[in-house]
């Protein structure tokens, strides 16, 4: 009966909290198994809502897996201690506070796979100073906040697998200073950033297969020094160019189950240790000897499509060439060899067809072709179509189509329909494809597109409708699409967004809607669109931006309003993107900025592109609140004589002042000044006075200003401070032409 079950385990609870005073070693609570010698605590499947911390304080090992705990709030495991192992797998977390794991100092091993955490906060993993393995497989983590691993110096193993990060941005893993293996296999992965592996000096291993990546992200791996193995198969990659590789300690490479169609000769000359070059399983139809690989000892090309004729001549004598080297390499064709390993082919064996005297070749040839068909005819695909099944990849690239086709195999995970005639996309053109995640329609003339087109796409991530002529969308033109995550409508005839027509798209991560004859962003254009990250409305013609528009999109990182026709820094407007990290006004008349105009994104901002635009005049104060998080500022190709005074930036490494009139006369001393005391390399030249015409400021003499120095830096005098709340700015504006009086006294105080 429920009541006497309920009245017992009260009861229980009382013994267990008495017990605990009493005596360490025997508060261990019905529902755990404790083993008191090992220290070892089990409480599996219990159905617990809270990390029992009524256990031993000394145990050393935890294990709660497959219970109920949604959240782990802030120290809650700070009654134990002691820990050294702890599993969380599949316990239905969702939230891991800041701190949570604070106390933990001696735990070297924590699992939390399995679970449904979302973000990871720069101080969820605080305090856990001896951590050596970390497991997020199976999450659904999407971000990682910069610096969230910067406190796990010991870590050797992180597992982010089957994850949903679509991007890594820089430094993200900074602080990892003894990680041996990074897995962060089956994400969707297709942006990394060039220093996203930066500082991962000890980094031996990295898994990156089954991912979005469709180009091999050169420039980021080449920071991994130490890198031995590395793990890419399963990404939707066609080509491996010239020095795409470059990683001199690499020995064992994974390039298996992708779509590669060609390997440059060249592609891994910067990696001369490589041992192993896994290329199984891709679309390779010939190969050419690879240059720079002494210390190669295996390649395995089982599964591609091998033509064993005359191109493949040189490739066969290089690997005999190499008596330590083996090739696992089997001829798809001519029919003749099909199955047969190249090495067990004689170079005369190796002909073209073309080549007189071949008739066999080409009765076989056409054989092979006509079983091909056969092949494919058993299977689904449209006319005038090609459908990869293995690959689940489909293309009907440039054919000319008026209408898009019907009943492609219905696993399909990518559809490439670039370069077509469709004009219209009607109702329902996909309800079968209900695995596809990435869709290109680019360059098919499309005009309309109908309510509900893409009904059905119920795991579609990618969407590319570039270079159409797409002149309207209405509210319900992305229903059906709850997974969209990047959305290509840039080089479109778009004059007005309806409101709410990104509503439908709550996973909406990038949105391109460059080259659009766009005039105005107005209050709702946005709504719905809350996990926006990334908007791209360079070459628009927009001259103006409601102040509420980006209110809906709060997380905006990336701003781009470059080449558009604004007037004034939409300041008001950017109070609605308190994150914003990257700006770009350039190519815009902008003629003057004021003072505080950055002032609602001065917590974040990061990178401000205002080149190009005819910028005769910078305020004092405009860069207020910038000061201690810039780190690149462009302001080439203006009209600018004068800028307010560099010295207050703290973390600024690149700034373009280049073609501007600069005025090397007192007032700019400062620039001279700052130019003398920093790193940053500058091109700064004068155009006036005339008598320096031509020189570089850091040489212009400036020998009047010195006696007249204090008089002149109080009139230059800034306001700004460094730390202040973004979304106020029109208040902070008064309080700060208030203080201005007060800076000035203090500073000539000093
Ligand atoms: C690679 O593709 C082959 C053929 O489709 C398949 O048998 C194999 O399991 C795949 N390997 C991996 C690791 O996905
Ligand atoms: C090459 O790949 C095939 C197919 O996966 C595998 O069976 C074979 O063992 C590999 N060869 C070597 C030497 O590893
Ligand atoms: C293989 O060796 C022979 C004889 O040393 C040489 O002529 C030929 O160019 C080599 N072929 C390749 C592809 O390295
Ligand atoms: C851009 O806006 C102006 C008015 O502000 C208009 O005259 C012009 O036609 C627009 N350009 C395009 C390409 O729509
Ligand atoms: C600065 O801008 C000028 C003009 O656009 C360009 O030529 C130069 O490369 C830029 N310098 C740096 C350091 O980016
Ligand atoms: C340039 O002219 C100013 C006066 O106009 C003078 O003070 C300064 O010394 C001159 N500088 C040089 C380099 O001749």
């Amino acid at each position: 009966m429920p009541t006497m079950l309920s009245l017992h385990s009260r009861h229980w609870f009382l013994g267990a909290v008495l017990m605990a005073f009493v005596a360490d070693i025997a508060a261990c609570p019905s529902y755990c198994i404790c083993d008191n010698i090992q220290r070892v605590v089990t409480c599996i499947k219990k159905q617990l809502t809270e990390v029992p911390v009524t256990i031993p304080e000394g145990t050393k090992q935890l294990d709660i897996k497959g219970n109920n705990i949604n959240i782990i709030p802030t120290g809650a495991f700070l009654p134990i201690p002691y820990l050294t192992h702890l599993n969380l797998q599949k316990c239905k977390i969702h939230h891991l506070a800041e701190g949570a794991f604070r106390g933990l100092g001696q735990l070297i091993s924590l699992n939390l796979g399995f679970n449904s955490i979302e973000l990871i906060y720069q101080e969820t993993f605080d305090g856990l100073m001896s951590l050596q393995q970390l497991i997020l497989n199976n999450n659904r983590i999407e971000e990682i906040r910069p610096g969230a691993f910067s406190q796990l110096g010991f870590l050797n193993f992180l597992n982010l697998d089957g994850n949903v990060l679509v991007y890594l941005p820089p430094l993200v893993f900074q602080g990892l200073q003894q990680i041996k293996y990074l897995r962060l296999s089956n994400n969707m992965l297709n942006n990394i950033a060039d220093e996203a592996f930066a500082g991962l000096w000890t980094l031996k291993r990295l898994s990156l297969d089954d991912n979005e990546l469709q180009y091999l992200p050169t420039e980021a791996l080449s920071r991994l020094k130490n890198m031995a193995r590395l793990d890419l198969g399963r990404n939707p990659m066609t080509h491996l160019g010239e020095d795409s590789v470059k990683m001199g300690s690499l020995k064992h490479l994974s390039l298996d189950n992708m779509s590669l169609q060609e390997v440059s000769h060249t592609a891994f000359i910067h990696s001369p240790g490589l041992v192993v070059i896994d290329l199984r399983y891709n679309q390779l139809q010939v190969m050419q000897p690879l240059e720079g690989l002494e210390a190669l000892r295996m390649i395995n090309l089982t599964g591609n499509p091998i033509q064993c004729n005359c191109l493949m001549t040189p490739f066969r004598e290089w690997v005999s060439n190499r008596t330590k080297l083996r090739a696992e390499v089997f001829c798809s064709a001519p029919g003749v060899f099909r199955d047969e390993r190249l090495d067990s082919l004689r170079t005369t064996d190796l002909k073209c067809v073309s080549q007189p005297s071949d008739h066999e070749d080409e009765e076989e040839l056409n054989l092979q072709s006509e079983a091909k068909k056969n092949n494919q005819e058993n299977q689904p695909c449209p006319e005038h179509c090609d459908c990869k099944h293995d690959l689940q990849h489909s293309s009907c690239e440039g054919k000319g189509l008026r209408k898009i086709p019907k009943g492609f195999p219905v696993d399909a995970l990518l559809l490439d329909m670039r370069y077509n005639d469709f004009y219209l996309v009607p109702r329902g053109s996909f309800s079968d494809l209900k695995s596809l995640v990435s869709l290109h329609m680019q360059n098919c003339r499309i005009h309309e597109i109908h309510a509900g087109a893409f009904r059905g796409l119920k795991k579609l991530i990618y969407l590319y409708l570039s270079g159409n002529e797409i002149s309207s969308l209405q509210p319900t033109t992305f229903e059906g699409l709850p997974h969209l995550t990047y959305l290509y409508l840039d080089d479109n005839k778009l004059t007005s967004i309806p409101k709410g027509a990104f509503k439908l798209l709550p996973n909406l991560f990038a949105l391109h809607l460059e080259y659009n004859p766009i005039p105005q962003l107005t209050d709702k254009n946005m709504e719905g669109a809350e996990n926006l990250r990334w908007l791209y409305l360079t070459g628009n013609n927009l001259t103006s931006i409601s102040p509420t528009a980006f209110q809906p999109i709060s997380g905006l990182q990336r701003l781009f309003l470059d080449e558009n026709k604004l007037t004034a820094v939409p300041t008001i407007a950017l109070m609605g993107a308190p994150v914003l990290n990257e700006l770009k006004l350039n190519n815009n008349p902008i003629k003057q900025i004021g003072d505080s105009a950055f002032l609602p994104v001065a917590g974040s901002l990061q990178h401000l592109w205002l080149n190009d635009m005819g910028l005769e005049m910078i305020f004092d104060g405009a860069f207020d609140g910038l000061h201690s998080g810039l780190e690149s500022l462009y302001l080439e190709n203006n009209k600018l004589s004068n800028i307010p005074d560099l010295k207050k930036f703290k973390s600024l490494h690149t700034i373009n002042l280049s073609n501007n009139p600069w005025n090397c006369d007192c007032p700019l001393l400062h620039l001279r000044r700052w130019i003398a005391n920093t790193n940053v390399k500058v091109t700064a030249v004068c155009s006036l006075p005339e008598n320096v015409t031509g020189l570089n400021v850091k040489d212009a003499p400036f020998k009047h200003c010195k006696t007249r120095l204090a008089g002149k830096r109080k009139g230059s005098l800034k306001s700004g401070r460094d730390k202040r709340k973004p979304g106020k700015a029109k208040q902070q504006n008064k309080k700060q032409k208030k203080n201005k009086v007060q800076y000035a006294v203090a500073d000539l105080t000093m």
